[in-house]
């Protein structure tokens, strides 16, 4: 099949049926472009002791390429990075790993959940938020009201994804980057763990965290200000391999850092169709394809979903997934088409 065989997005979808507003039947104003997803590459191994001594070595060579001084110490700052065990990492939120266990039981404590909810005021504040935006009908009086409107699952979801937050970056352009890149680990987590027909566990963290490296490598270009070229090259070859060194240290399910190790040719792999690398790979693509509609760019993703798919594959439902990610999170207040996602 080629490129200008496929369908539009919306056209695609039945537009009433799935509440996606006003459908776009014809392409042709649309800018074509390439989809995100194009770039980037696996990570070299998932053990954790070889990637850091691949990307050492790696970082090396980079440094000493380099030709102007804000890169080089670039490649410094990223070198320096990977001689720490933790990477200089923030911990992971301790309340998403007590609401996991928490939750995970067949008939969770609800009293128990809500004194771990009430001893995290960061968490309670973003309840109170979500509690109040235009979802809901009229404010809560309380926060077991809110508690219960957002639900356990979101409010799971909402605690780790401080985790991505708590990597801090500088102002600047790279900052700016960082916020498009957790935005899409939101969404990508999102449709990662509806494809897999799960709500909470490694199927959301891995989609969550696919491009968690990035993060790291977006941390060190804020404190070195190199140039976008280095950086955009690091991070399509490396990102992968300092995600799975993140999951490492924030010791996260070993299926998480095998998600995100892989998660840009599940083929080099031979991983299965329901492999988390695979369904990454098909929401990352979804995610991006259907931000690029919004934003009326034409980038294929029904095409580069089917490629990514082992055997026959409708690329509707990730798009729809994603598509509804993107709605809920704008009803949410969350200004998507602003950023740099
Ligand atoms: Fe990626
Ligand atoms: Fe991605």
């Amino acid at each position: 099949m080629t490129e200008s065989s496929e369908k539009p997005l919306l056209s695609a979808v039945g537009q009433d049926e799935d509440g996606l507003g006003p459908s776009l039947d014809s392409p042709a104003d649309f800018e074509v472009v390439e989809g995100a997803w194009i770039s980037g590459q696996n990570a070299g191994s998932t053990s954790p002791e070889e990637i850091r001594s691949l990307l050492d070595r790696d970082i090396r060579l980079e440094r000493d390429a380099a030709l102007t001084a804000p890169d080089r110490m670039f490649a410094g700052a990223l070198i320096e990075v990977l001689g720490v065990p933790d990477l200089r990492l923030p911990d992971f939120p301790e309340t998403a790993t007590k609401l996991d266990q928490q939750l995970a039981t067949l008939e969770p404590n609800y009293s128990q959940v809500m004194h771990t909810i009430e001893a995290d005021p960061n968490l309670v504040g973003r309840i109170w938020s979500l509690a109040r935006t235009t979802r809901f009908p009229s404010p809560p009086n309380n926060l077991q009201i809110a508690v219960s409107r957002v639900g356990l699952v979101e409010i799971w979801r909402m605690s780790v994804e401080m985790a991505l937050e708590a990597i801090r970056i500088r102002r600047g352009p790279f900052k700016d980057r960082a916020d498009g890149v957790r935005i899409h680990g939101v969404l990508v987590g999102d449709v990662t763990a509806s494809l897999a027909r799960e709500t909470r566990g490694p199927e959301f963290l891995a989609g969550l965290l696919h491009d968690v490296g990035e993060l790291l490598i977006l941390e060190a270009a804020s404190r070195t200000e190199p140039s976008q070229e280095m950086v955009c090259r690091i991070v399509a070859q490396h990102h992968a391999s300092f995600g799975v060194l993140v999951a490492k240290a924030w010791r996260l399910d070993p299926e998480v850092g095998q998600g995100i190790a892989y998660h840009h040719d599940p083929g080099a792999v031979n991983a299965g169709p329901q492999d988390l690398c695979r369904l990454i790979r098909i929401a990352d693509i979804a995610v991006s394809g259907a931000l690029d509609h919004r934003r009326q760019r034409q980038s294929f993703p029904e095409l580069a979903i089917r490629q990514a798919a082992t055997g026959p594959m409708d690329p509707t439902r990730p798009l729809v997934l994603a598509q509804r990610c993107i709605d809920r999170l704008e009803r949410d207040g969350m200004n998507l088409m602003g950023t740099a996602v």
